[in-house]
């Protein structure tokens, strides 16, 4: 599909009453944190199924917290980037306006988009396996770092639950998780249903910096969007290529900017 000027997507933006918008990792790359699957990304440093899957963090529950601890600690350390600003400034022109991401790192939120669906949660939360209760997931990295807690220590959680102390444990009887939707499991379904609307009311649809790879995500961008004018901004060709309307080869700061300007 060849790429052309940003000017006939301009007015295309201006002349739609319904845009949705679904984001992956790509975005937030310009921030300088990691994708998932890009050189450096995530899952080649990291073995998915140890600590994105219900299974992994069974398996070794502390494993789990000390690599969200490491994520959440780089999320905190950087700023949107221009095209999250830029999002953010689309959906103060834009009526019916949607965004749903991939990416649980709030970057969105703050770079002022109030109407995100988060796909697959956020990492501000932490939620209990069993109840479903939640809190801010920094107040379990806080109750987790005390000098009698330490994170590399596998015996923290046997020994401290002895008496009920572990700060990974809720008074119900189940472990405080990171509110991230791992392998395997479902999408929450009013976010998922609210994206589908979104999807199919849009008519005009922006896919960026995302893979395609995971669904029902990918699906938003092809089967879900039947009205929409579908476009892709990644550098590179992705499995959702061939079935967009176009796809600009370029990163999402050098042409997100350009369209809200
Ligand atoms: N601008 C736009 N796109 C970019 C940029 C950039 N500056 N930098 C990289 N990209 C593109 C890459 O070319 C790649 O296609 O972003 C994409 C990132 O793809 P992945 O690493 O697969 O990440 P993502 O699509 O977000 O993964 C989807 O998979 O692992 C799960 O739950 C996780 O939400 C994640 C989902």
């Amino acid at each position: 599909m060849p790429v052309t000027e940003p000017d006939d997507l301009r007015a295309r933006l201006d002349a739609a009453r319904s845009v949705c918008v679904l984001t992956g990792s790509g975005i937030s790359a310009e921030s300088g944190l990691p994708t998932f699957r890009g050189v450096g990304g995530l899952w080649r440093t990291h073995r998915v199924e140890e600590l994105a899957s219900p299974q992994g963090f069974a398996r070794d529950p502390l494993l789990v917290w000390s690599w969200y601890a490491e994520r959440r600690k780089a999320h905190a350390s950087v700023e949107p980037s221009p095209a999250h600003f830029a999002l953010a400034a689309l959906e103060a022109r834009i009526a019916d306006f949607t965004l749903a991401t991939q990416n649980v790192d709030s970057l969105h939120l703050r770079a002022g988009s109030r109407n995100v669906l988060e796909l697959h949660g956020k990492m501000r939360e932490a939620k209990c396996n069993r109840c479903d209760e939640r809190r801010p997931l920094d107040d379990v990295l806080a109750a987790l770092d005390t000098p009698d807690v330490t994170l590399s220590d596998p015996n923290v959680i046997l020994s401290l639950s002895k008496d009920g102390r572990s700060p990974l444990l809720h008074h119900c009887g189940g472990m405080w998780r990171p509110d991230i939707v791992w392998f395997g499991e479902a999408l929450p379904a009013h976010v998922l249903e609210a994206a589908f609307d979104a999807a199919a009311r849009a008519e005009l649809m922006l896919v960026v910096g995302t893979s395609g790879l995971v669904q029902p995500a990918a699906s938003l961008a092809t089967k879900r969007c039947t009205r929409a004018y579908v476009v892709e901004i990644n550098p590179e060709e992705t499995v959702l290529t061939a079935h967009v309307d176009r796809s600009i080869r370029a990163r999402a700061s050098d042409v997100l900017p350009e369209l809200a300007r």
